[in-house]
C-alpha cells in the first residue's frame, strides 16, 4: 500500500506561510508516498496554487450541511471548490473543543463524500482512558460510530492519534502502535467488511524527523498525520524522506 504523509497546520499560517509550501514543492524529489497539506481554510486556495499539483491540499473540518444559513461554517463543496481533495474529520481537538460526537463526525464524512472529497477520520484514546485499560474499546467505539459503511480505500483513511501524544513529544512504543493499528484494522473490517483491507491507517501524535523512520516503516502503519512538524518545510521533508520506497 502506498503510504500517505499528511500535514495538519491547525490554526497556524498566514499568507507568508506559503513560502513554506514553495520550499516543500522545491524539496520534493521523486515521491515514494502521497503528500497532503491541510492548511487553515483561508489558505486552501492559495496553497492549491502554490502546490501546482506537486502535492495535494486538504481541509481540517467541514460542515455536515451542504449549504444554508450556518454563519461561519464552511461546506465540503466550498473546500473542494477552493482546491481541497481531502478533509480531516473528527480530530480530537474538534471532538474536545467543539463537542463533536461520533454521529456528527459520520454526518460530516457523508457530506464530504457527497462533495467529492476523501476523508481522514481521526480516532484515539485519552491518557485517562489508556490508564484505565480502555484504549482498544474507545477506538473500537469511535470507528463503529464515525466510519460509515460506504467507506472504501479510495474515499477514506483512518488516523490513529492518541490524544496524549498530540503536541506533547510523547509517543506510544512501536509495539503499542503496531498493536493498535492491527486492532483498528479489525474494527474497520467489522464496520465496513472486506474493503477494510485497503484503507490506509495513519499514525499521528508527535511525529518528528527523529522518530519518523521507525514509526512510518512499520508494516501496519500506512502513513502519518503530522501537526507541529508539518509547519516547517525542512522538517516535513525529512519525515517524507523517511519513508522507504515500496
Ligand atoms: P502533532 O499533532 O504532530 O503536533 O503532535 C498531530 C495532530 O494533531 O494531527
Amino acid at each position: 500500500m502506498r503510504k500517505l504523509v499528511a500535514g495538519n497546520w491547525k490554526m497556524h499560517g498566514l499568507g507568508g506561510s506559503l513560502a513554506e509550501l514553495q520550499a516543500l514543492k522545491r524539496g520534493l524529489g521523486t515521491l515514494s508516498c502521497d503528500v497532503l497539506v491541510c492548511p487553515p481554510a483561508t489558505l486552501i486556495a492559495r496553497a492549491y496554487g502554490a502546490a501546482d499539483g506537486a502535492f495535494a491540499v486538504g481541509g481540517q473540518d467541514c460542515s455536515p450541511k451542504a449549504s444554508g444559513a450556518f454563519t461561519g461554517d464552511v461546506s465540503a463543496a466550498m473546500l473542494k471548490d477552493a482546491g481541497a481533495a481531502t478533509v480531516i474529520l473528527g480530530h480530537s481537538e474538534r471532538r474536545h473543543y467543539h463537542g463533536e460526537t461520533d454521529a456528527l463526525v459520520a454526518e460530516k464524512v457523508k457530506a464530504a463524500w457527497a462533495a467529492g472529497l476523501s476523508v481522514i477520520i481521526c480516532v484515539g484514546e485519552t491518557d485517562a482512558e489508556r490508564e484505565a485499560g480502555k484504549a482498544h474499546a474507545i477506538c473500537h467505539g469511535q470507528v463503529a460510530g464515525s466510519v460509515p459503511k460506504a467507506a472504501t480505500a479510495a474515499n477514506t483513511a483512518i488516523a490513529y492519534e492518541p490524544v496524549w501524544a498530540i503536541g506533547t513529544g510523547k509517543t506510544p512504543t512501536l509495539k503499542e502502535i503496531e498493536n493498535m493499528h492491527a486492532h483498528l484494522r479489525r474494527c474497520l473490517a467489522e464496520a465496513i467488511g472486506e474493503g477494510a483491507r485497503g484503507v490506509r491507517i495513519l499514525y499521528g501524535g508527535s511525529v518528528s524527523p527523529f522518530n519518523a523512520a521507525e514509526i512510518l516503516n512499520l508494516s501496519e502503519v500506512d502513513g502519518a498525520l503530522v501537526g507541529g512538524a508539518s509547519l516547517k518545510a525542512s522538517d516535513f521533508l525529512k519525515i517524507i524522506a523517511a519513508i522507504k520506497p515500496l
